[in-house]
């Protein structure tokens, strides 16, 4: 590939290309445990003021690159940002999370979902994606994201953050055919807005299904998995070396069927080890992770050898160093930074 040479180095990482350090970032790495995003927030309450007008979203992304400096920078957005397009409301209210202004629940509510146009819908993304790419140019790796049709159903049924997915399991194990004409939309729907993140400048996506690790195996491979492949399939067919990677919470039980999803990457969770991680994917699966969130409230020498762990149980090839979720609030700023400037002198203590 010609353009090699000046591509970042997460994104050639993310192409399989040997490189001279593993990249580094973090899943939610712009957010609540910061202050300066915690500042902003008073002034602007809305979630999705913050989200939607792209000069606060370029803003509060660009927070993390000019503290730490991560080799990737991920857009300020949510999984959720899509749904009105497809009529389908929400709002995030402090302390209470997502909230579906009507949750889906009939094949009817299914029916009148409003066709997706996603430059009429999310033009902000746009803005922010090129933004985001003019800002850090080829020093950082401008990474989009969306969330996987299981994933996303489970709010847009449930309605907001569920503990044992009730209703979408009651909707999945009583009126399937609901559920997966449902899945389907929002699988067309998600794979268009993969393009369209493309065409605005994101370099890797990473998709989050998030809560795909509540299925059991045999019905992920019916509610989440074809689905996951649908969007992969999809950008594919139209951008075929474009580098998707696939984050699931709890995946120890699924972790060889997200490799039948088609993706590029497996984002691995930290309940899971690292060198098995790689035993169970094959060597030529390219993996992110997968540090435990909670380590950055240890010592900073505990934080210093979990992260000389990790990159030796993923080795030096094929290999983002992150969290293996997102990083947590109340997680001290300094151990953020301590993370970032380890992770990248990594080598030096191996
Ligand atoms: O990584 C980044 O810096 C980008 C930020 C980002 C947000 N949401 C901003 C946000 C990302 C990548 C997401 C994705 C997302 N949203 C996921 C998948 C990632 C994961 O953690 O598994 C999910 C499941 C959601 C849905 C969602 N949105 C939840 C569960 C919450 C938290 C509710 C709460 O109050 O704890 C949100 C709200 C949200 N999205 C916040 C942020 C920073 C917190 C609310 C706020 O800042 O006011």
């Amino acid at each position: 590939m010609s353009e090699s040479k000046n591509a970042p180095l997460l994104l050639r990482a993310a192409r399989g290309e040997k490189v001279e350090r593993t990249p580094v970032w973090m899943m939610r790495q712009a957010g609540r445990y910061m202050k300066i995003y915690r500042d902003l927030r008073e002034k602007y309450p809305s979630f999705r003021d913050r989200s939607e007008n792209p000069d606060l979203a370029i803003e509060i992304s660009l927070q993390p690159w000019h503290a730490f400096q991560p080799d990737g920078v991920i857009m300020f957005s949510d999984i959720l940002t899509p749904l009105p397009g497809i009529g389908i409301d929400f709002d995030i209210i402090e302390s209470k999370g997502p909230q579906i202004t009507d949750p889906i629940r009939t094949q009817a509510q299914v029916d009148a979902m409003t066709d997706f146009n996603p430059e009429e819908s999310l033009p902000f993304i746009k803005t922010i994606l090129n933004t985001l790419r003019d800002e850090v140019g080829d020093a950082s790796t401008v990474l989009g994201f969306v969330g996987a049709p299981w994933t996303l159903a489970a709010y847009a049924i449930e309605g907001k953050s569920s503990k044992n997915y009730s209703v979408i399991k009651n909707m999945a194990f009583s009126e399937p055919a609901i559920l997966h004409n449902f899945l389907g939309k929002v699988a067309d729907a998600i794979a268009q807005y993969v393009c369209y993140q493309i065409d605005c400048g994101a370099q890797v996506i990473q998709m989050f299904d998030s809560w795909a690790g509540q299925l059991s195996p045999q019905d992920y491979d019916i509610f989440a998995l074809p689905y996951q492949k649908r969007v992969v399939d999809k950008v594919k067919a139209i951008h075929p070396d474009f580098p998707l990677i696939l984050y699931i919470s709890g995946s120890a039980g699924v972790l060889e069927r997200m490799a039948k999803s088609g993706v590029d990457i497996i984002s691995v969770d930290w309940t899971m080890d690292m060198a098995e991680a790689r035993q169970r994917l094959g060597k030529e699966m390219l993996v992110q992770g997968n540090i435990d969130p909670g380590v950055l409230f240890g010592s900073q020498e505990f934080i210093k050898n979990r992260i000389i762990d990790t990159a030796r149980k993923a080795g030096n090839w094929g290999h983002i160093m992150n969290l293996g979720h997102g990083v947590l609030v109340g997680t001290p700023e300094d151990n953020v930074r301590f993370f970032f400037e380890t992770c990248k002198n990594v080598q030096s203590f191996l």
